[in-house]
C-alpha cells in the first residue's frame, strides 16, 4: 500500500496528537456508573455478579472472580497453588514483570526462561530445561495479544505435574485452536487498566475449571473470610475485590464487545498492509494456532535501517505527534531485583521492539500517518 508521509510537530496538547492507547467507553458506561452510585451499592454490588457472569458466559465457562487489577489476580493464582518461601515459577525473560514480582512478593523465585525469536513468547523447549523438584507453576504471558505455544506447554505441565497460570492481561478474547485465551491452564488472570481491551479503569479477572481453586481465590479475595460467618477468617487474606462502579464499566465493555474487536482487527489489518512493505521493520509472528487480539502494534526495528537506534526513533516519533512504547526491559538490567542468566534472545526483542498507538478509535488516516512517518525515519 501507498504511503504518503504529512509533516507534523504536535505536542501532546495538540488534539491530532495521537496517544500510544485510549479508552473507548461508546457504550452504556456511563450510564451504568451512574446507576451504580445511585443505587448506593459503591464496593461490592450487583454490577460485580453480573461482569462475572458476563465473562464467564464469553469464555465459555468456567469459575471467575472479578479483582482490584491484573496484579492483584497473579496474587490470588500464586496463593491458591500455595506457592512460597523456597519455590520457582518459570516466566518468560521477556514480559511485563509482574509475573516475577510477585513471585518475589511471596518469596518464591522467578526462573527465567528464553521466549521464540519469533512469537516473543514462551514455549515448552525452553521452559523444559528450567523446570526442577522446586517448580510449582508455569506461567506462560500470552504478550502483546500474541498466545504462547500452550499445546507445547500444556503437554510439559501435564507430563511434569505442574499447574500452569496463563497471564492474559494482554491478550483478552484472544484465541488458541478456537480456545479462549486464559482458559486452558489451571488459572487464568486478566486486566482491566486503562490500555487493555476491555477496561474498568483498574480491574482483573481470574478464571478457573478448578472449584476448589475458585473458593481458595475468593477467601484470599476478600480477608480470608466467608461471607456467611461474620468476622471468622478462614486464612490471611487480602482485600483484592473489584468495586460495583468498575464492574459497572466492564459489564457495558463486555455488551460492546464484538465492536471493540472488530476495530481492533481493522486496525492490525491496516498497520499490517502498510508495515509489511517496510524494508526494516519485523512484526511480531503469530503463534501456530493462535488468534490474537492485538493489544499493541509491536515491532522489532533492524539497526541496518534505524542506526539511530529504538530510543532515537521514538524520540523522533514524538517529535511527530506519535507517541510509542518501548519493549518490556530484560530483567538482567534490574540486578537490584532479579537474578536472571544472559538471554541474548529476550534481551534482543527487549532492545529493539517498538509499540505503534493501537486502540479502536485510532483512525485509517491516522494508521497512515504513523507508518510513514516511521518509514521516513530509516537512514
Ligand atoms: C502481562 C501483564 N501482566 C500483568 C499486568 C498487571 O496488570 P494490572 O496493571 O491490572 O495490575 C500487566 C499490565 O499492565 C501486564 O501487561
Amino acid at each position: 500500500m501507498q504511503l504518503h508521509p504529512t509533516a507534523r510537530s504536535r505536542s501532546m496538547a495538540d488534539p491530532r496528537f495521537i496517544p500510544w492507547a485510549k479508552p473507548d467507553f461508546w457504550g452504556k458506561e456511563q450510564e451504568y456508573v451512574v446507576e451504580a452510585l445511585t443505587s448506593t451499592w459503591i464496593s461490592g454490588g450487583p454490577f460485580v455478579d453480573r461482569f462475572e457472569r458476563d465473562f464467564a458466559a464469553f469464555c465459555g465457562g468456567g469459575h471467575v472472580l472479578a479483582c482490584s487489577n491484573g496484579t492483584s489476580a497473579l496474587h490470588m493464582a500464586y496463593l491458591a497453588l500455595g506457592i512460597g518461601a523456597g519455590d520457582e515459577v518459570v516466566v518468560p525473560g521477556f514480559a511485563f514483570l509482574a509475573v516475577a514480582n510477585i513471585a518475589l512478593q511471596l518469596g518464591a523465585e522467578p526462573v527465567f526462561a528464553e521466549v521464540d525469536p519469533g512469537t516473543w513468547c514462551l514455549c515448552a523447549g525452553a521452559v523444559e530445561a528450567h523446570i526442577s523438584p522446586r517448580t510449582k507453576a508455569i506461567v506462560p504471558v500470552h504478550t502483546y495479544g500474541n498466545v504462547c505455544d500452550m499445546d507445547g506447554i500444556l503437554e510439559l505441565a501435564g507430563r511434569r505435574g505442574i499447574p500452569v497460570v496463563e497471564d492474559t492481561a494482554e491478550a483478552f478474547a484472544s484465541r488458541y485452536g478456537g480456545r479462549v485465551a486464559g482458559t486452558m491452564g489451571t488459572i487464568g488472570t486478566f486486566s482491566f487498566q486503562a490500555t487493555k481491551t476491555i477496561t474498568t479503569g483498574e480491574g482483573g479477572m481470574v478464571v478457573t475449571a478448578d472449584e476448589r481453586l475458585r473458593d481458595v481465590m475468593a477467601l484470599y479475595r476478600s480477608h480470608g473470610m466467608l461471607r456467611k460467618v461474620f468476622y471468622w477468617h478462614e486464612l490471611a487474606g487480602h482485600n483484592f475485590r473489584l468495586t460495583n462502579m468498575q464492574a459497572a464499566l466492564g459489564v457495558a465493555q463486555l455488551e460492546r464487545i464484538d465492536t471493540i474487536l472488530a476495530e481492533r482487527r481493522r486496525v492490525r489489518e491496516l498497520y499490517e498492509s502498510y508495515l509489511d512493505a517496510i524494508d526494516g521493520v519485523t512484526r511480531q509472528q503469530v503463534t501456530a494456532k493462535a488468534e490474537p487480539v492485538v493489544w499493541t502494534m509491536a515491532l522489532k526495528l533492524d539497526p541496518r535501517a534505524y542506526p539511530q537506534g529504538r530510543d532515537s526513533v521514538m524520540a523522533q516519533m514524538r517529535d511527530a505527534g506519535i507517541e510509542t512504547r518501548p519493549g518490556f526491559r530484560a530483567p538482567r538490567q534490574m540486578p537490584h531485583i532479579y537474578r536472571c542468566p544472559p538471554l541474548p534472545i529476550s534481551e534482543d526483542i527487549s532492545r529493539q521492539v517498538i509499540c505503534l498507538p493501537t486502540y479502536p478509535t485510532l483512525q485509517n488516516d491516522e494508521i497512515q500517518c504513523i507508518c510513514a512517518t516511521l518509514a521516513g525515519l530509516r537512514k
